[in-house]
This record gives C-alpha cells, structure tokens and sequence, in this order.
C-alpha cells in the first residue's frame, strides 16, 4: 500500500484504482450478458423470458416453515452450528433416495453436500484445471458455467448439439484435433436431461456412446443434472451416472425440485475425486449450511416432496405449452426446440438478425430474453435466443412472445431499409390471434 492507499506501482484507472493489482484469472469474471440483464428484467412492466428463476410460489410456504419449526426444536443447536465439510448424513441418505429415481445407485459416503451445484461445479473446475487446460463443454452451455471455467483460465472446447444432445461424432473429432494439437483435455462438461439452455435431452443410446468415448480417451465426465425430475411427457433415459461410476462426477440440486434459496445442491464422486472435493469445500466455506441441510432432511422425511415435484411439474408443463402455442401461433416460420421438461425453449432466428443488437430494441418493447452468444465462448449464438418458461403466468409468456414478434419484425424492417438485397421476409401471424390480455402492462 502506499501512504494514499493506493496499491503499489499501480497506475489504476478513474474507475478502479486497483485495477492492474488483480490476478490475471479474474479477467474470466466478466459480466454474463444474463447478469447485465437481470437489472433491467426486473422491471415489473418488462416481461422476462430471460432469467432461470424457479416458481417458488408453487410451493405452499407451510410445507418450508412446519420442516423449520420441528428443526429448531429438535435440532436447533446443531442447526445454528458448523457442520461436516462433507454433509448432514442424513441429508446424504435422503439423497441417494431422490437419486435413485434416475437410476443411480450409490454409497452415502460417496455424496458431498455443497452450496448449490454451482459451488460443485466451481470446486471441481478448481481441483481439475490448471491455466490452458481444455473443458469440453456442450455448445451452446450452461452460461455460468463458462464463467467458472474461464475465471479458473480454462480454453474452453464446444462440442456440437442436435434436438437428441451431444453428438458422439462431434465429440470424437473435437477429442482427436485437441490430442493432436497437444492439449489436455481434463474433462466434458454436459447437462444431458433438458439441457439449459438448448432444452434437449441426450438419448439412451448417445449417452452409452458418449461414455464410451469418454473412457476410451481418459476423459472424466462432469454431469450436471438440475432438472432431470422436472419432466413433463413422460420420464428421460436414466442419469449418465447410473451407467458409469468411475468416469463419472455426477451433480444434483435441491433448487429447481424445492427452492434455490437453501442453496443446497451435491457432488456424487468417485472415491478419490470425494475425498479432493471435501478439503476443497472445507477450504471454502468449511461447512455448507447446516440449517438448509436439517430443514430440507426433515422436509424430504415429512413432506409428499414427490407429490410437490408433481406440482412442479403440472406448473411447467402449463408454461412450456403455452410458449409453443404461442410461438406457432406468432413466430411460425422460425424453428426452436421443443422440451420435455426443465426451463427452456432454443430460439433460431433469421440468420441476418444479432439477438444480443436486438436486446435494446427487446427492453423498449418491454420483453427481455438471453442473446444466444452468452451460451458459448468462441462468439457462437448470434442468431438464437434462450427463451425460459418458467417464471412468468401463461398469459404472460403469451404476451411476451408477442412483443418479442414485433421486436424481430422491427428488427427485419429495418434490415430490408438498409439492405442492397431481396427484401427479407418479416414474420406474419397464422390464423386468428387474440390482442393482449388486458392486465398486462
Ligand atoms: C445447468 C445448471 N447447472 C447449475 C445451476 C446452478 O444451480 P444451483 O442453484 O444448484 O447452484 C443451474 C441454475 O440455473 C443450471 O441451470
């Protein structure tokens, strides 16, 4: 420090007198486009089909306070007091019970309790990669979870999708050219159950194939499973983990299928990896929060939390229907995909057309979505949107689907002004659409 308080032999900016002091890691913590977002979204006017935010309300509040109230008398000590670095036991018998329901079998000892599984994901991007290490990573992914592989100085490797998830070939190939150019590929990131945010699910087959692929190449499996339970026609292909217990690290959450604000998710690992996992989590936070353990271990003792999941369940599905009706009814000469569960539809639009240009004129129509380039780190995504279901009322997403049309028909007219080409096409309405609901702003 020197006598102004100014970090030493650093120049600074206006803004940040501790710029130049930073570790070169923390160039990877840009502002996700989503974050930027969520400011704005926020605005009770402005219809959001940006951010992942859960349904809470379905969730009755007394099922939460009766599992609190029975914690605080029978447990409160324990409840307010550190915890094991690896979890409540008891909480990681009940675990086991919610993963079994897609196909994993394991051992207690092997679940590690975490802060969301979005600290899991941070602790294992930490043990596994050094600077320059490659993170294979589905494209489009998981938005913060390139933030957490770039912020730890990851090269970051899309391997390309279609409506059934990751494609094997694609993978092969990625994994050739990598060895070939002397990298090391430490492991493959991938939400293979109702992707966020493509909103596809990896086939039975493709997920046999893929492990394959990964074994036979040394590449550890990282599979990150937030909405498996969340589906809505019929139940996916069993967990990539109940295939493969030793190539596979495995992560749950408790914030989609219950609440993110216990911020409770898991690791299930294989023993080694466990053991990695624990030091790493008590070097962090020494212990995740015993009272979010105890409430949701007595919550999943008590409660019809299967029951509860069901209601999810009816709520998204009501959501993700309206959405398609919607975009058929307004948008029907672009193509997205079509979930069987989870939070998410993948928009394609004109190729012209730059969703992240078009977010300005997106807020002014009081309509927020994610551009799809937040989901990929070499600049991909240009001409595709992330649109969520989730939160919003059906007539809501109704309405915000509609703005969104006239966002990209403002967007296509103003192409065509400029354009020394054939005029591009601007998207007309199939048959018989109702105006607005009247209590919308
Ligand atoms: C694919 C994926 N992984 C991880 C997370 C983080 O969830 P958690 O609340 O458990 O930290 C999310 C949250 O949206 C997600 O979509």
């Amino acid at each position: 420090m020197t006598t102004h308080g100014h970090p030493q032999g650093a120049a600074g900016t206006n803004l940040d007198p501790w710029y130049d002091n930073y570790a070169e890691r923390s160039a990877g913590l840009s502002a996700s486009e989503v974050r930027a977002l969520f400011a704005v979204a926020s605005r009770p006017e402005v219809v959001s089909l940006a951010g992942g935010m859960p349904f809470v309300s379905a969730l009755p509040a007394d099922l939460v306070t009766g599992s609190m109230e029975r914690v605080m008398r029978d447990q409160g000590a324990q409840a307010l007091q550190y915890g094991s670095g690896q979890g409540v036991p008891a909480l990681r018998e009940h675990i086991l019970e919610v993963m079994a329901l897609e196909g994993i079998r394991a051992s207690v000892d092997d679940v590690v309790v975490t802060t969301g599984s979005q600290h899991a994901l941070e602790l294992m991007t930490k043990l596994f990669i050094d600077p320059g290490d490659v993170v294979l990573a589905e494209g489009p992914a998981y938005v913060t979870a390139l933030v957490v592989f770039k912020s730890f100085q990851a090269e970051i490797s899309h391997v390309a999708m279609d409506e059934h998830g990751l494609i094997p070939q694609a993978l092969r190939e990625s994994i050739t050219r990598l060895k070939a150019a002397g990298k090391k590929i430490k492991f493959l990131y991938t939400v293979p159950t109702f992707s966020n945010p493509a909103g596809v699910t990896l086939t039975w087959e493709r997920r046999v194939e893929i492990l394959e692929i990964a074994r036979a190449n040394n590449i550890l499996v990282l599979e990150d499973n937030p909405y498996g339970l969340l589906y809505f026609d019929g139940a996916p292909p069993h967990a990539m983990r109940s295939v493969e217990e030793d190539g596979v690290v495995y992560l749950g959450t408790f914030s989609k299928t219950l609440a993110p604000g216990f911020r409770t998710g898991w690791a299930l690992a294989p023993h080694a990896i466990r053991e990695k996992l624990i030091l790493a989590n008590e070097a962090a936070v020494l212990s995740p929060s015993s009272f979010s353990q105890l409430v949701i271990a007595e919550y999943l003792k008590s409660a019809d939390w299967k029951g509860q999941i069901n209601t999810f369940r009816g709520v998204y599905r009501e959501r993700r229907d309206a959405m398609l009706v919607a975009l058929r009814d307004y948008l029907p000469q672009l193509s997205w995909t079509v979930p069987n569960g989870g939070f998410y539809i993948w928009l394609t639009l004109p190729e012209h057309l730059d969703s992240k240009a078009m977010l300005p004129r997106a807020v002014k129509e009081l309509v927020a979505y994610t551009p799809g380039t937040a989901f990929y780190a070499d600049g991909n995504g240009r001409n595709n949107i992330r649109l969520s279901f989730c939160y919003p009322t059906p007539e809501f997403i109704r309405e915000g689907v509609r703005r969104l049309t006239t966002v990209i028909n403002g967007e296509l007219e103003l192409l065509n002004t400029f354009a020394q080409t054939a005029p591009l096409q601007t998207i007309r309405a199939e048959h018989g659409i109702s105006g607005p609901p009247s209590d919308l702003g």
